[in-house]
Parts: C-alpha cells; sequence; structure tokens
C-alpha cells in the first residue's frame, strides 16, 4: 500500500498557494445538473472525492470533463435517479444527488451514506427537509426513496435546519430552487460553501436570498440554466498549512485564501503566540519563540471549524501548558488521538474534550490517517516530530487535500509517497 514518509523536525519556509474548496467544489457540481445545459467551474481541486462524485453524476447520464482546475459539466442528458451504491457509500456528499434528483426529475432512490470513522452521520434532516418540500420519502433495503406523489413539482415549505446542518441547507437549497413558491430556511447553516453554492445557484438562474445569514429564502423557478464560475479558496486545506508552519516553528505563508473564511483559526494561534501577518495575497504565519496552550470549542461558521479540531491538536502538541479543545459536532472525531500519541504526544480524552499537555519533543513513529482530517493532523505531527514517520491510510488524505506532498515539499519539507502511483500528486 501506499504510504506517505516524513523526515521531520525541520522548520517549514515558504509559500504555498491553497487549490479551490473541495466541499464547495462538490456542492456545486451537483447544484451545475439541476440545469439541463451546460456549466463550467473553475478552481475544483483534483481530490478523490471529486474524482468520486464525477462518477456518481456520469452514472447517472452527466457528462463530466476535467482538467487544470476546470470542470465542464453538461447534464443535458440526466436520466438515472438511482446512484450507485458502492460510490455514495464512500462519501456523504454523494447525498446531494437526492436533492438534484428530486428538484429536478421528481424521483429520487439514493443509498444511504452510512456513518463513518468521525460519529454516526445520518441523513435524517436532509429526509424530514424533503417532506417538507412535500416529497413522499420512505427508506427501503438502505434506500431513501423521495417522490413527488401526483404533484409535478416540489412545494415551498418553512423549514427549521436542525443543528444548523451544511449538508441539509445545501441540499433544501438545491431542491427548492425548483420548487413551487417561496420556501425559507431557519436556523440555516452559515458556512462560506453555502453561500459559494447560492451564488451559483442564482447565476444560474435561482433565487435566493439571505445566503451567510440564519435564514435563506428561495423562490422557486420552473427552470435553471447553466452557468460559469470559480469555487472559492479551501478555508480548510489554507489552515491546515498554516498549522503545518505553527508546528514546526516556520515561516509559511499560504497564498490565495480568504483571510474572514479563518477568523476563529487565526485568532487562537495569534493567543497561542504566532505572528500572523495579513498580507495582500494571503496569510503568513511565523512562530519565533515557544508557543503556549490555548482553549477551543469548535462552532458552526463563524466559530471555530471541526475540521481544523484534529489539525489544531497536532500542531498544539508542543505548546507550553495544557491546551483544550471541545468537539460539538461530532461525537466521536478523536482517532486521530492514538495516533499522534504514537509520536509522543501527551493527549487526554474526556468525554468529548481533548486535553493536550505540551511535551518538549515528538518523534517519528508510524501512524495512520483514519479520516481526511485526521490524516492531515498526522502529517503535521510527523512534520513536527523528529526522525521518520510513515503514513498509511493515504488515501484518506487523497480525499480531501489537493498535490498534498507536492505542496508540503514546496515549503521545503522532506516528504515523499513511497510504494504506488503518483497520480494524485501530478496536478
Ligand atoms: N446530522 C444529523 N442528521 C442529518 C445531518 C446532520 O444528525 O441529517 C448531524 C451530523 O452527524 C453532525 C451535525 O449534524 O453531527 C452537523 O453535520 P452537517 O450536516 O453540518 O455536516 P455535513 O454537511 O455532513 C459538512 C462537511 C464536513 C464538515 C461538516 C461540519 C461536506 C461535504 N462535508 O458535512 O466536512 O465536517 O460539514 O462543518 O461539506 C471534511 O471535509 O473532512 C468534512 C467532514
Amino acid at each position: 500500500m501506499e504510504r506517505i514518509v516524513i523526515n521531520g523536525g525541520h522548520p517549514l519556509r515558504g509559500t504555498v498557494r491553497v487549490s479551490g474548496a473541495k466541499n464547495s467544489s462538490l456542492a456545486v457540481m451537483v447544484a451545475a445538473c439541476l440545469a439541463p445545459d451546460v456549466s463550467v467551474l473553475e478552481n475544483v481541486p483534483h481530490c478523490q472525492d471529486v474524482l468520486t462524485l464525477s462518477e456518481i453524476l456520469q452514472g447517472l447520464g452527466v457528462r463530466i470533463d476535467f482538467a487544470g482546475g476546470r470542470m465542464v459539466i453538461d447534464a443535458r442528458e440526466l436520466r438515472g435517479h438511482r446512484p450507485a451504491y458502492d460510490l455514495v457509500r464512500r462519501m456523504r456528499a454523494s447525498f446531494y444527488t437526492a436533492g438534484l434528483l428530486l428538484g429536478r426529475l421528481g424521483r429520487a432512490e439514493v443509498p444511504l451514506p452510512g456513518g463513518c470513522s468521525i460519529g454516526s452521520r445520518p441523513v435524517d434532516f436532509h429526509m424530514r427537509g424533503f417532506a417538507a418540500l412535500g416529497a413522499e420519502v420512505t427508506t427501503e433495503h438502505g434506500y431513501m426513496k423521495a417522490t413527488l406523489g401526483r404533484r409535478t413539482r416540489l412545494r415551498a415549505t418553512q423549514f427549521y435546519v436542525p443543528r444548523s446542518s451544511v449538508g441539509t441547507t445545501i441540499n433544501l437549497m438545491m431542491a427548492a430552487s425548483l420548487a413551487r413558491g417561496t420556501t425559507r430556511l431557519q436556523n440555516a447553516a452559515r458556512e462560506p460553501e453555502v453561500v459559494d453554492t447560492a451564488v451559483f445557484l442564482n447565476l444560474m438562474g435561482a433565487r435566493v436570498r439571505g445566503a451567510g445569514t440564519d435564514t435563506i429564502t428561495i423562490q422557486g423557478v420552473p427552470a435553471l440554466h447553466g452557468a460559469q464560475y470559480a469555487i472559492i479558496p479551501d478555508r480548510i486545506e489554507a489552515g491546515t498549512y498554516l498549522l503545518c508552519g505553527v508546528a514546526t516553528g516556520g515561516d509559511v505563508q499560504v497564498a490565495g485564501l480568504i483571510p474572514e473564511h479563518l477568523q476563529a483559526l487565526l485568532a487562537k494561534l495569534a493567543e497561542a503566540g504566532a505572528e500572523i501577518l495579513v498580507e495582500p495575497d494571503g496569510v503568513r504565519v511565523r512562530v519565533t519563540g515557544e508557543l503556549s496552550g490555548v482553549d477551543v470549542d469548535t462552532a458552526p461558521y463563524p466559530g471555530f471549524a471541526t475540521d481544523l479540531h484534529p489539525p489544531l491538536v497536532a500542531a498544539l502538541t508542543r505548546a507550553r501548558g495544557v491546551s483544550t479543545v471541545r468537539e460539538t459536532i461530532y461525537e466521536s472525531r478523536f482517532g486521530y488521538v492514538d495516533e499522534l500519541r504514537r509520536l509522543g504526544a501527551d493527549i487526554r480524552l474526556d468525554g468529548d474534550t481533548v486535553h493536550v499537555h505540551g511535551v518538549p519533543t515528538l518523534t517519528g513513529a508510524p501512524v495512520e490517517a483514519l479520516d481526511i482530517r485526521a490524516g492531515a493532523a498526522v502529517v503535521i505531527g510527523g512534520l513536527a516530530a523528529t526522525g521518520t514517520t510513515e503514513v498509511s491510510g493515504i488515501e484518506n488524505i487523497d480525499r480531501g487535500y489537493e498535490g498534498m506532498v507536492a505542496k508540503l515539499r514546496g515549503l521545503g519539507a522532506q516528504v515523499f509517497r513511497v510504494g504506488g502511483e503518483v497520480a494524485l500528486e501530478v496536478v
């Protein structure tokens, strides 16, 4: 199996350019298929989740050409209403096809994506939303089946989005764009990826207002058309590289990011003692002295992103004193803790809270990337640790990070892929 090998313990220095946002791309790719037309997306990252979703959409009759970050989506022939189980189960965002198929074809049979290693992640909120939009929704043999019954279109509704769910907000925004009447989503997610999807939908002719606040209204239209759009920069990827700089006591500029999307992280890094410089084309982080521990609670945007929790903990393993990170979104996003312990980190888990006692040094060891962000955490740990760290399970890193090894090498890291193809690093 392919692995990433890191010879760590060296400060990273230099500039790395952020890729387009994976989680925006996944939503926008599906949104593009709401129109029987051609759309062009720019700045789409070449990562495995994007490729898997492309395969799912192609299986439904959509034509996709993807090269050099530019994706052409021709959804004129969308006809299937039952995406392939083997692909859907690999990633939760594939459930966006439910909103697409219900909105455009009036019928969706989508496998339940099931749980994953960061906690039980049901789709009950999505299904309640579809039912509120007038669909008849059942689950049978592992599939969610939704139809319009005798209706020809979904009907508008008022829906309170439980737990400000990102995926539910996006799925309902897409389906409601083609519903009859004006839908109002309350307690909607405010994440930048929601806003990106809404902006794209509006370019397609939708009437979505209020994205970025907790109340979104969607005035349904009978049909949408294709559009051209550039995906926003990936705030989680950007945060990951900033944390690589912090963890190694380095000096790293992440170019092309939107600083407002990372306010919670930047504030915590400054509190920990890192120097943050917001520059015209990005953010630079520099560590000259010792870091001190900080306390963080994850929260929906604009709070501290849960996806930056494991990378942050990895970067705090050598900070003076004690840091605490309380996870409020997922009940079991803690698998990475044992992996960081292999590197010598002193971490105690107490319910939903991780207590990190700073240690003077980490030492390289074999570790596993258990999911996308747990993978980022062990890479950060390996970069900070002296000696050699060998990361297995790197298909999880490839799911969400475009060319991570090449980007780290650009910052001077001694990091290599061994034992397999390098296709995903060649972008
Ligand atoms: N939830 C339910 N039922 C539902 C939907 C959500 O119980 O029907 C729960 C989830 O289990 C979770 C909470 O509600 O505990 C919030 O989940 P949300 O729906 O907001 O998450 P998501 O849309 O499934 C997206 C990102 C995740 C990111 C979360 C939170 C995509 C494709 N995924 O997931 O990203 O952690 O929002 O910000 O956009 C990643 O990129 O590594 C990743 C996991």
